[in-house]
């Protein structure tokens, strides 16, 4: 009864409200370090074809499954979440973020239509090589 009574209280103060926010707020968070991780897997992916020549003919469809994955970054970025390792800059410099994602993702882009119709790993290379993580992580993600 007294918990109940409690609990009565609680919502009627609107103090529920709070872990509900949190629990969301770290699912956003953790949506996003997936799609990140879902990016890695893709390039690690990738690297091996380009450095060891294991199965060149599904070169295209990584690239083609990290320009899917490219084309998230703005949904899975734009609730104002902050935590995780991204820095505050994300949402407070919005623009030049989103500038960032964009330009990433035509990096992509541009190295998937290259891998198109069997193009050799070695050919793309050059392509794959402009892709750049680094770029963004620099500036928006903490150490
Ligand atoms: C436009 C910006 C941007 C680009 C481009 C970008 N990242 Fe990230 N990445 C971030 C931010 C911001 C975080 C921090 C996310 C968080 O924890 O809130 C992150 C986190 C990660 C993480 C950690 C995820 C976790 O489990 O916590 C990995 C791995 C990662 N990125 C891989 C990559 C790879 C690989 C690429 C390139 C192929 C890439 N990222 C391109 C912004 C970017």
């Amino acid at each position: 009864m007294r918990i109940l009574l409690t609990s009565a209280l609680l919502a009627a103060l609107g103090l529920f409200d709070v872990p509900a926010r949190a629990a969301e707020r770290s699912a956003v968070i953790e949506y996003r370090q997936q799609v990140m991780r879902t990016l890695e897997a893709q390039f690690q992916a990738i690297m091996l074809i380009v450095t060891r020549d294991t199965s060149p003919e599904n070169l295209h469809s990584h690239l083609s499954a990290a320009l899917l994955t490219a084309r998230m970054l703005p949904r899975a970025f734009e609730p104002r979440a902050p935590g995780g390792s991204s820095l505050p800059q994300v949402w407070t410099q919005w623009d030049d973020f989103a500038k960032h994602v964009r330009e990433f993702e035509a990096s992509v882009a541009i190295a998937a239509e290259a891998a198109r119709n069997g193009t050799k790993p070695a050919d793309v290379l050059y392509h794959i090589d402009a892709i750049s993580c680094r770029d963004c992580h620099d500036l928006y993600r903490r150490d």
